[in-house]
């Protein structure tokens, strides 16, 4: 008999076949036994009636529990009450291990019992649903970007030096090196590879040793960085519309079972795959306050904030031309404002806040060694990043997706550690 995936089951039809997987749920009733089984790429539901099965092997179905490991085989035929579905009527039961009283699922857990059991809560079908969907978005923006010409440049976690300024950092013990540090980002490097390969992009872990314990906030987290030579701050906006507009589309296409299980508002989705807004800095500070936020001019923006300026906003919204103090020292001055820089943060609708963080960067030598001089930062273990405005310096641009932001959102689930298998946050490292 043929092992098939749950998923392929529709090919399947009228045959005789095996399911290899996992007890979601069982409860039988006189002579009728239903098992919903899962095997990773979608359940289904197994039905046994006793007079065709026989009594022992209705009796071996019966001692399945929750979680149990088993071999099904059977005929798979579409489901009698749900168009669309199928389902499979039940020859054989094989377990394969009856699992202990499973913890999960009894009654209403609260996130630090779910979290110490992350290594089993991750089979839950709205984790599940999670998951899959980071799969999604993670190879549709490497799709997208494999098809514009970007290639990859794996940066390395191990660094000498800050990205995104001190802070944040996570710090260890180099050998005879002195510290090293584990990577914020990985555009400081990216921006050695333009120059080899014109445009390029990493996706891997960093790390913030963040004190913030907010819903948006993990210590460790993926990020992608892209970065391209001769693009400008206006064009860094369009590539980065461009790409979340297809991970929407993606994910609208590729996901809706997943959706479906999350209860996410796909109009909601939809909606957003539509021009986005552009305010700058100012203009952002000007439209919050006269919503009756009392955040001050020049200052960045909170969960709040973020929350109100995309009240009335079905797209994301850029923010563009912050005040140089409170953006990173690599950014390039506004050429009609020197107190401006050309930098941008990408706010998803909904409330879910910042997705991205980009900018031009500053290509003048003079210029940016003045800046990082003014913010004491040790220029000798940068000289590396200002050798590159030293040879051929050109013109260039680039932005960090977070993935685990973008995949809240696309999912819209309220709290960010549900979106990576193990996350990390201040006051969780187990499991
Ligand atoms: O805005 P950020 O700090 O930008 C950079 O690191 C740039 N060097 C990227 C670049 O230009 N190549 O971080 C980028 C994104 C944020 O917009 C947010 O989505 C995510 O990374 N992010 C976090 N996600 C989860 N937990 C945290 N603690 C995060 N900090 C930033
Ligand atoms: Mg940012």
């Amino acid at each position: 008999m043929k092992n098939i995936l749950i998923t392929n089951i529709a090919a399947h039809l009228g045959e005789e076949i095996t399911l290899r997987g996992w007890v979601r749920t069982i409860r039988h009733s006189g002579k009728l036994l239903f098992i919903v089984l899962r095997d990773g790429s979608g359940e289904i539901q197994c039905v046994a009636f006793k007079p065709e099965l026989g009594e022992e092997k209705f009796e071996t179905a019966k001692r399945l529990t929750l979680e149990s490991s088993v071999i099904i085989s059977g005929t798979a035929k579409p489901h009698q009450k749900k168009e669309g579905q199928f389902e499979l009527a039940i020859s054989s039961v094989s377990p394969i291990q009856i699992s202990e009283e499973y913890p999960i699922g009894k009654k209403e857990h609260g996130p630090d019992f779910l979290l110490s059991n992350r290594h089993l809560w991750i089979r839950s079908s709205k984790q599940w649903a999670v998951l899959r969907i980071r799969h999604a978005v993670y190879y549709a923006i490497c799709d997208w970007l494999n098809q514009n010409h970007f290639v990859r440049f794996d940066s390395p976690i191990l660094t000498p030096n800050a990205c995104e300024g001190t802070t944040t950092l996570f710090e260890l013990d180099y050998f005879d090196e002195g510290k090293a540090y584990l990577s914020q980002s990985g555009q400081l490097y990216l921006e050695t590879g333009i120059m080899s390969l014109g445009r390029v992009y990493d996706f891997g872990p960093v790390f913030r040793a963040e004190r913030s314990k907010t819903r948006k906030h993990l210590t460790e987290f993926w990020m992608m960085d892209a970065e391209a030579a001769f693009v400008e701050h206006e064009e860094n906006m369009r590539i980065q519309e461009e790409l979340i507009r297809h991970v929407i589309r993606t994910v609208l296409r590729d996901c809706d079972t997943e959706l479906t299980v999350l209860e996410r508002d796909k109009e909601a989705l939809k909606a957003a795959d539509a021009p986005f807004r552009i305010m700058t800095h100012r203009e952002t500070i000007e439209y919050l306050r006269a919503q009756g936020s009392e955040i001050p001019h020049g200052s960045d923006l909170g969960a709040a904030d973020e929350v109100l300026l995309t009240k009335d906003s079905p797209v994301p919204v850029f923010i563009e031309k912050w005040p140089k103090e409170i953006k990173a020292f690599y950014m390039k001055r506004d050429p009609q404002d020197p107190n401006l820089v050309l930098g941008s943060d990408l706010i998803a609708p909904e409330g879910f806040g910042e997705i991205i963080g980009g900018s031009q960067r500053e290509d003048d030598h003079d210029l940016l060694l003045e800046r990082m001089q003014a913010e004491n930062m040790p220029i000798e273990q940068y000289q590396w990043f200002l050798d590159l405005r030293k040879y051929g310096s050109v013109p260039h641009s680039g932005f960090g997706v977070g993935l685990e932001r973008l995949v809240t959102w696309m999912s819209g689930i309220h709290h960010i550690r549900e979106t990576i298998p193990f996350p990390r946050m201040i006051y969780r490292i187990y499991p």
